[in-house]
């Protein structure tokens, strides 16, 4: 049957791709260890199943608010005013069906056809599409390992335009890893205060940062609060991302917006899991502090890792769990054309699954994730290593 010219123009998620190509291996037998998890590899903690139940016994089953529950609402305010300093009302929140789902709203309720955002590379691969599907223009600001993938004043200058709407902030970054820096954020809000463009700060990695502190954005002025959509969620945080819950703290004439569109297409998001992002924000944060270290622990084991393969360079990543380094040199002296191919060869030959940068647009890069345990990463970047080593002998 003929798909919608709308469904043509987007391209399927690649990193949901590359798991499921590893699963079937897996599934035939293979012994695939994969670096291409977006999603820690922990279990919801067992207080939040409990406490989920718990509601569900007590009648938790039913319709709700299209914008969720105000008991969710209530501690999203709380977690905000708490972490981040920021104070919000109740109609300035918008829960939904993961911070995907956030994400889409957001722009179909503040899109015009034709408008511009402003999206530095390298990108979480969703918003490029979504920003299609509101029949806005994605505009790409390249970054590399020369400002550690950071965008500037500058950079933002050389790409606006009168039809430029939006900003795209994430950070700690998928898939570099990158955190910008007090310092950093506050020259880019110094520009930014200046404009009317609206930041849209995806800070769903918040809680993963491993060498200075994660600041929001929207915390440096009053304009700056208010140009700000904050977007975040449970799924990083709490290993929750199958209970799909995310929210956005913002305008409220945009949180009307989100609200009415969800009224006419998913409605709330699912109960039970809003009484599960309501537990996890009731829980002792102690619990944060332990998957951080342990985190941490990965992400310094793995760079070290990572950095006895010859020819590559990475920057060495700040938050979230993904290493990023560059392997556009590894490949051509694997005699490769090109990283995707190397990937390729990569998953065929020693079983390590891995996304391709192009994805992300940053087509010389990899991205490996190290939500692992530390013998599986370190047996596949052995493996990466060696099947370099072999590769480049004869090229
Ligand atoms: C940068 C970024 N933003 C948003 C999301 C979406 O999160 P959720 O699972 O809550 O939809 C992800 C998930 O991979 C992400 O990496």
């Amino acid at each position: 049957m003929e798909l919608s010219q709308r469904i043509k123009n987007i391209t399927p998620s690649q990193t949901l791709a590359i798991t499921a190509k590893s699963r079937d291996l897996k599934a035939q037998g293979v012994d695939v260890i994969s670096l291409s998890a977006g999603e820690p590899d922990f279990n919801t903690p067992d207080e939040i199943i409990e406490k989920t139940y718990e509601a569900l016994k007590a009648g938790q089953t039913k319709y709700t608010s299209a914008s969720g529950i105000t008991e969710l609402k209530e501690a999203i305010i709380e977690k905000m005013k708490r972490d981040n300093g920021l104070d919000y009302e109740l109609s300035e929140v918008f829960v939904g069906t993961g911070a995907k789902h956030v994400l889409y709203n957001l722009f179909q309720a503040t899109l015009d056809p034709g408008d511009e955002v402003l999206i530095p590379t390298p990108y979480w691969v969703s918003y490029t599409e979504q920003v299609k599907l509101a029949e806005g223009n994605p505009v790409i600001m390249e970054t590399d390992e020369s400002t550690s993938f950071k965008i500037t004043p500058e950079i933002i200058d050389r790409h606006v335009t009168d039809r430029t709407r939006m900003l795209l902030l994430n950070s700690p970054s998928n898939p570099s890893g990158m955190v910008y820096t007090e310092e950093e954020l506050r020259s880019l809000a110094e520009y930014l205060e200046k404009t009317d463009i609206v930041v849209v700060a995806d800070e769903i990695y918040e809680t993963l940062v491993y060498d200075h502190p994660h600041i929001s954005i929207a915390s440096f002025s009053d304009k700056m609060k208010s140009n700000t959509l904050i977007v975040n969620g449970v799924s990083k945080s709490h290993s929750m991302t199958g209970w799909r819950i995310g929210y956005v703290c913002g305008d409220s004439d945009v949180v009307k917006g989100m609200t009415a569109l969800s009224s006419h297409s998913t409605s709330n998001p699912a109960t039970p899991s809003q009484w599960a992002a309501l537990a996890a924000y009731n829980m002792d944060p102690s619990y944060l502090e332990e998957y951080n270290r342990t985190f941490k622990e990965r992400r310094d084991k793995a760079y070290e890792n990572l950095m006895e393969i010859p020819y590559i360079d990475c920057i060495k990543p700040e938050g979230a769990f993904y290493l990023f380094p560059n392997f556009a040199e590894c490949a051509r002296q694997c005699g490769f054309d090109g990283v995707d191919a190397f990937v390729e060869a990569v998953l065929e030959e020693v079983h390590v699954a891995a996304v391709p940068g192009s994805g992300f647009g940053s087509p010389d890069n990899i991205r490996l994730s190290y939500s692992l345990s530390i013998e599986d990463m370190t047996e596949a970047l052995d493996r990466i290593r060696k099947f370099v080593e072999q590769h480049s002998k004869g090229v």
